[in-house]
């Protein structure tokens, strides 16, 4: 193949590993079975609006890593967006994550920060969060019934199509509240969305002279020459897929919930307000709206003043041909996983990264600085 490494992926882990092996001089071939580069960070303008769109869901970027940044700085510049989420429960709007505004509003109360935590404390008192049999048992040790049943339990009963009282404990380890008017989501030293957009950033990573990438081309089908048999053994490979699929599901599917995205392009300058409303209740079928203008404040004059896109997003679990976004981390999963790091442990030639590869939730500046630690610690 006439390259020194192959990327199975071209997601934010697999370009990152691309980058540095082409920028210290090896040649690369990077492959993806999608038809574009990027991963789940992709985005694309909505064509008759202009406005950009992050196809496989809202992506906000935030780090307190200085060398992620400093690394991520080198292919983009960032905005100055700051990202706060709003919930809508009863008909009513609040902010979110929970803080002295969320409960003021709901207890129509002026409470001073002590007087909040000794409510809260107070109400939580029902369970102890060690003893906690399930997951609603959980919530109300950590923030008190009224609180919980507002705004997380059928919050949580959509993500997981499940009642929270069969859910097991260990889903939440903690439920954020601040006593103070704070309500940026993110905590971390830095965050905003890239200048360009999100696929500017991920070209400009993949555009080197060493980086050959080959997409629609997927690395199980043996029609194509990169594929699993033909590569595997006869060059280094860095592989950012499903760790199950590569092991054809020998020690059974690791089981994730994936998402479902209705988009609306709307004749209406402002649909929402915000770029994120939280939809809490049970009646309201779907989790959140996003609404993508909002994440760029600074493009007010490129976008149109009378026309707005929106996307709904739903959550279930996912089947094998559906998208995997979560996993989903039962008892079962985490002894799948046990299994597959022990295969691919033997596999030698093959490194395993990524949200895929190493079933884990990650964020971008996690799958980023994951990459640049097996670059320098594996492969450099
Ligand atoms: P990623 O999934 O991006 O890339 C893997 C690539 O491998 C894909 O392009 C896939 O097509 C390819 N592939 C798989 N099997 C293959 C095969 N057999 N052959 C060839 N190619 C194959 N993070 C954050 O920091 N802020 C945020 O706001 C969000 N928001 C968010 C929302 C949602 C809904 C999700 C699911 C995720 C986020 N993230 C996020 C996380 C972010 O998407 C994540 O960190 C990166 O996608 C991780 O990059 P990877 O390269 O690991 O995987």
């Amino acid at each position: 193949m006439g390259s020194d490494l192959l990327v199975v992926g071209s997601g934010l882990f697999g370009l990152t590993i691309a980058e540095r092996a082409a920028a210290s001089g090896r040649k690369v071939t990077v492959i993806d079975r999608r038809s574009h580069i990027g991963g789940n960070a992709y985005s694309e303008n909505e064509p008759t609006t202009g406005i950009e769109v992050h196809r496989y869901g809202a992506h906000l970027f935030h780090t307190s890593n200085q060398k992620v940044w400093e690394y991520v700085n080198r292919f983009t510049s960032f905005t100055s967006y700051v990202h706060r989420v709003y919930t809508n429960h009863n008909g009513v709007v609040f902010p979110l994550p929970i803080n002295l505004g969320t409960i003021n509003q709901f207890f129509e109360a002026a409470y001073s920060p002590d007087e909040a935590r000794a409510l809260v404390h107070e109400l939580a008192g029902e369970f102890e969060a060690d003893d906690a049999a399930n997951l609603e048992e959980k919530g109300i040790a950590l923030i008190g019934r009224p609180l919980y049943e507002a705004f997380i339990r059928d919050y949580t009963a959509k993500q997981w199509q499940t009642d929270p009282k069969v859910l097991p404990a260990e889903v939440i380890s903690r439920l954020p509240v601040r006593y103070n008017y704070d309500n940026r989501y993110f905590n971390d030293t830095w965050e905003g969305l890239p200048t360009d957009g999100y696929t500017a950033w991920l070209e400009r990573m993949a555009d080197h002279a060493n980086i050959d990438v080959k997409l629609n081309t997927d690395f199980f089908d043996e029609s194509q020459p990169l594929n699993r048999q033909a590569t595997v053994g006869q060059v280094p490979v860095v592989y950012t897929g499903p760790v199950d699929r590569y092991f054809d599901y020998a020690e059974g599917a690791l089981s994730w919930r994936t998402l479902d995205f209705e988009q609306e392009v709307l004749s209406v300058g402002d649909f929402q307000g915000t770029s994120v409303m939280n939809y809490a209740d049970a009646d309201v079928p779907y989790t959140r709206i996003h609404e993508f203008k909002h994440f760029h404040p600074e493009r007010a004059d490129r976008y149109p003043s009378d026309k707005t896109v929106i996307m709904r997003e739903y959550s279930r679990f996912a089947t094998r041909d559906d998208e995997p976004y979560y996993p989903v981390n039962t008892p079962e999963d985490r002894a799948g996983l046990l299994a597959y790091r022990e295969l691919a442990k033997g596999e030698t030639g093959v490194l395993f990264g990524g949200r895929l590869g190493t079933y884990q939730y990650l964020d971008m500046h996690m799958a980023i600085g994951s990459a640049l630690s097996m670059w320098n610690n594996q492969l450099a």
